[in-house]
């Protein structure tokens, strides 16, 4: 890192999908002057045991297991929506646990995750024009000129939310709820009847019998803390950079700045410009940090960003995030990954299965076919195989609410049940049906990914 970077660096660079339409800039200008003496959202020692963790996503010792909302929005806050969230995590972490036999380090897409970059800056709707709606920390989703009116107060909102939102994640991870002797209340009301629900039940039924056989033996898993907390953390897309530099600071331990808004940022694929804005911003905070590399990006430019942001080559510090389609994967993420391998980079190799499949249904809404999804992931474990990398964790777009998204599952959703339960404020998400077969299915691919790696050995 220079001498001379400062949270406030990156205002010198070109800062793609940052508004500056503010209608009063001066109000803009107090909001981040007042954000900036608010207290952090994490502790730097959050931060820091997290890019731990991911060091041993890096090693091939854990998986990653990233999820929540696209957007998240003011309208859809409430304590039940991160509760049904949060344990659709820990459901999933189980079954990736269990079946997968990796510890499963637990990230939410979740307390920040608002801004969006948009694919057109404007939007028309019978003749009228206004700017596209870009998350509710900018502006509104309503089609009027004042909705769509970048409103400075729309940050303070999204930090209270974040704050409350953090608030209860934080009850739940270390108050009981997520309590490994709960492993059967974690199932949601609507997944109980379903093929997943039931599969989760036998998976829970044996972690039952498994504490309780210890506890037969003189075990006392009742005074383990590991089987009565779990280690949750927070991320989001580091795309609206006034707000990322108001939430820096510097941390008093270790001297070096943090982005106090989230554990992990990460950039998006239209924002990894190596002289953008973005990336001198993420260059200088120590965070664990994430980058979505899309199919235009080559080897080449991939080394340059990784040693612009892991100069140290820190195992931990950076995750790459693929986001290809099921279709280019296969001719993309190779040489992309055999660059990692071939020049010893220390990363977290992760896939994000939903944007690069995204696909507009016949009746105009926009959707992602499950199987999609699935071959993306599939693929992702197969080539890092082939390659001699860690296939080490996924990205996804889900709910724990019963919404009607993204086509297909074992529940077959077609096109024409899109419209029933369409709620997303931005990209169509997993439901928690869908979201707990793909665990399911993730779980068996890396285990007969090991255990082909393992005959390989022996042999
Ligand atoms: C996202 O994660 O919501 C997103 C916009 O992804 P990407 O940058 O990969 O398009
Ligand atoms: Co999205």
């Amino acid at each position: 890192m220079s001498e001379r970077w400062s949270p406030a660096a990156w205002r010198s660079r070109p800062a793609k999908h940052v508004p500056t339409d503010y209608p009063d800039p001066a109000a803009l200008e107090r909001v981040e002057a007042s954000l900036r003496v608010m207290p952090p959202l994490v502790f730097a020692g959050e931060a820091r045991q997290l890019k731990t963790r991911l060091a041993s996503v890096a090693q091939g010792k854990a998986f990653l297991l990233q999820g929540g909302d696209c957007a998240e929005s003011f309208k859809e806050f409430h304590a039940d929506n991160i509760r049904d969230t949060f344990r659709l995590l820990l459901q999933m972490a189980v079954v990736l646990t269990f079946a997968g036999g990796k510890p499963v380090v637990k990230v939410g897409r979740i307390a920040g995750q608002f801004a969006k970059p948009r694919s057109e800056p404007i939007e028309t709707i019978d003749g009228v024009t206004l700017p596209s709606y870009r998350g509710d920390n900018i502006n509104g989703q309503d089609f009027d000129p004042a909705s769509r009116a970048p409103d400075p107060d729309r940050l303070l909102r999204a930090y209270a939310q974040s704050a409350s939102t953090l608030n209860l994640l934080r009850a739940f991870a270390s108050g009981g709820y997520a309590d490994l002797y709960n492993v059967h209340r974690w199932t949601l009301g609507f997944v109980e009847g379903s093929p997943q629900g039931a599969r989760y039940r036998e998976v829970a039924d044996k972690i039952s019998e498994t504490l309780d056989f210890m506890s037969a033996i003189g075990l006392t898993p009742e005074r383990q803390p590991e089987l009565h907390q779990v280690e949750f953390y927070t991320s989001h897309e580091a795309l609206l950079l006034g707000f990322e530099e108001a939430m820096t600071r510097v941390d008093s331990t270790s001297g070096d700045w943090y982005d106090t808004s989230a554990h992990m940022l990460w950039i998006g694929e239209r924002t990894r410009q190596l002289d953008g804005a973005h990336i001198e911003f993420m260059k200088g905070i120590k965070n664990p940090i994430g980058v979505k590399c899309g199919p235009t990006m080559e080897p080449e430019e991939m080394l340059r960003l990784i040693d612009a942001l892991n100069p140290a080559n820190e195992p931990g510090r950076l995750t790459l995030i693929g986001r290809f389609g099921a279709e280019k994967i296969a001719q993309r993420l190779p040489q992309l990954m055999a660059a990692t391998v071939r020049e010893g980079k220390n990363v977290v190799w992760s896939i994000d299965p939903m944007h690069g499949n995204t696909l507009k249904a016949a009746n105009g809404y926009k959707t992602r076919p499950f199987d999609r999804i699935l071959a993306e992931v599939k693929s992702f474990i197969e080539i890092a195989g082939a390659e001699g990398a860690h296939p080490g964790g996924v990205h996804l777009e889900m709910t724990g609410q019963n919404v009607t998204e993204c086509l297909g599952g074992a529940r077959a959703l077609s096109e024409d049940e899109l419209s029933a339960r369409y709620h997303t404020h931005c990209d169509p998400r997993l439901n928690a049906d869908q979201s707990l077969e793909l665990a399911f299915l993730v779980a068996e691919k890396l285990k007969s990914a090991r255990l082909a790696a393992d005959i390989r050995q022996a042999s």
